[in-house]
């Protein structure tokens, strides 16, 4: 048995998992203190999730000794691993939409039933409301899931983890969907709850957050264990190097390219969340809107591509008013959207690599039926190549990638659809830094051949780096925009920006 000193909560050793083909981990170790905050960090595809879903009971390990506050550990299911003391934070969400904020938070949990097995709906209303009121979530308890954003999904759960008393936690990228306000309220919880002798294994591709919120960290490459840090004293680029195995050069790679006339133009849109918005996008230009977690950023995009419903407002494509019903009417007339939450929107996960990738652009290619699949089979190779899509093989289903993975597949899709207008919101969401850049030089690549890119990203930096002009976005209302070259020579900041981002 794994010896532990009396500072180590939890340890693992000699951990393998292979997917059929897939050695997805190859006797790894972790070790994790009391209290601690530790980075779990690798590119995509490097096994984190994967080890974390063997912690947690998901998946049984082929191999290895896991060892819990002194004592062997082995769990069959999820339900094992909550009652033990470790909850994880999933980097897929997948609420129950049916079931209201008070069930979710006190679903599986074995304190919460009664004689019978039914929920007392009164008693864990009351419950819920008290954990609300001390998180200062202002919901009620008796809201249903499906009417919650993203990013208060999150939060539900990190809250559902909190109050099962959970002495470890687990938290697989938390912040991507959330906000930089809502990203505070969560680091000062964790803050709290390290005070409080839980430990915490952190998973984000945000390199500043690590180094905001992390005491230690372990590297993964290729689901192999590369080695572990103290966060202190190490740096930004030794942490890449021991990731990604070589130098990665800059995140943001932006190439400058003319930019040419009017392509998109909307006019006075107004819908639930929004109102009053108008912009222009030209050729070859690349439109940034920054903004809060549900200033209405994504609203306006959904109400546009008809996903949503728009009360008022015009919508111009070339100078032509035009109508979207529905995206698959966008796709027709040239105007694509890659979806923030890519399990609703983006992806079919039972399908393949190939089908998911060429599913847009089928209708080019029925017509020659005989050349479509061989070309088919050429284009996905291509764009899975240059993405580093890793997968088994192109005939993989899409849910056995990796979360970043599933992401890069989205993109390459709308992609290879050729659109005259592109909007992607959240991009790079749970992407890692090489893959971030590889992305970025693509949607710098498509601008410059012509194409319009309107970006939704709550990652500043990301829609700084990125932008020709960035349109900023408060309380449902555009407030304010900011040109490339105000970034460049320093007068427009990431303050600056968060101030018009708040309002002022
Ligand atoms: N259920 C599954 N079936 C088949 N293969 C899988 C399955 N789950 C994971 N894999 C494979 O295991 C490898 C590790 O995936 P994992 O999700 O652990 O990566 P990750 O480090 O969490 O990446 P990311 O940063 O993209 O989330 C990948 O090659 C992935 O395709
Ligand atoms: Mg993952």
């Amino acid at each position: 048995m794994i010896e532990t000193n009396g500072n180590t909560i939890f340890e693992c050793q000699g951990i393998s998992k292979s997917f059929g083909g897939v050695q997805a981990l190859q006797n790894v170790q972790l070790q994790i203190g009391k209290g601690e905050v530790h980075a779990l960090l690798g590119e995509n595809g490097a096994g984190k999730s994967t080890l974390m879903k063997i912690i947690i009971g998901l998946y049984q390990p082929d191999k290895g000794e896991m060892v819990f506050e002194g004592k062997p550990y082995q769990v069959r299911r999820p339900s094992d691993a909550i009652n033990a003391g470790i909850s994880m934070i999933h980097q897929e969400l997948n609420p129950e939409p049916y079931l209201s904020i008070a069930e979710s938070i006190f679903l599986g949990r074995e304190d919460s039933y009664g004689i019978l097995g039914f929920l007392n709906k009164k008693e864990t209303d009351r419950k819920a409301a008290d954990i609300l009121e001390k998180f200062n979530f202002r919901m009620k308890p008796q809201t249903l899931m499906e009417e919650l954003t993203l990013a208060q999904v999150q939060m539900i759960e990190i809250i559902k983890a909190v109050s099962c008393n959970a002495r470890l936690i687990i938290m697989d990228e938390p912040t991507s969907s959330l906000d930089s306000e809502e990203t505070e309220r969560l680091f000062k919880t964790i803050r709290d709850l390290k005070a409080k002798g839980v430990s915490i294994i952190y998973i984000s591709h945000r390199m500043e957050e690590i180094f905001k919120i992390c005491d230690k960290v372990s590297v993964f490459r290729d689901g192999k264990y590369v080695g572990s840090k103290s966060m202190e004293g190490v740096t930004r680029d030794e942490l890449i190097a021991l990731m990604v195995g070589h130098q990665v050069e800059s995140v943001f790679p932006k190439v400058d390219c003319p930019i040419g006339g009017e392509v998109f133009r909307v006019e006075g849109l107004s819908g639930k969340g929004f109102d009053d918005i108008s912009f222009t996008v030209h050729a070859g230009e690349i439109l940034g809107f920054s903004g809060l977690v549900g200033s209405g950023r994504s609203e306006t995009m959904r109400a546009i591509i008809g996903l949503d419903h728009l009360k008022k407002g015009n919508i111009f494509l070339n100078g032509k008013p035009i109508t979207i019903k529905n995206p698959a009417e966008g796709i027709k007339q040239g105007v694509c959207m890659v979806n923030e939450d890519r399990k609703i929107f983006g992806l079919c996960l039972g399908r393949s690599l190939r089908e998911n990738i060429s599913l847009p652009n089928l209708p080019a290619r029925q017509k020659r039926l005989l050349i479509r699949q061989k070309r088919e089979i050429e284009e996905t190779k291509d764009a899975a190549r240059g993405l580093s899509i890793k997968a088994a093989s192109i005939e993989s289903e899409v849910y056995s990638l990796s979360g970043g993975n599933q992401q890069k597949v989205v993109i390459a899709k709308w992609f290879m659809a050729n659109p005259k207008v592109l909007i992607v919101d959240e991009p790079t969401r749970g992407v890692d830094v090489g893959a971030k850049s590889e992305l970025h030089t693509l949607i710098c690549r498509f601008a410059a051949e012509g194409m319009a890119i309107i970006m939704v990203s709550s990652e500043l930096p990301e829609v700084m780096g990125m932008s020709d002009r960035i349109v900023i976005f408060h309380e449902g209302r555009t407030n304010g925009e900011v040109l490339r070259k105000d970034i460049l020579s320093g007068e427009a900041t990431e303050e600056t920006i968060l101030a018009k981002e708040f309002g002022q």
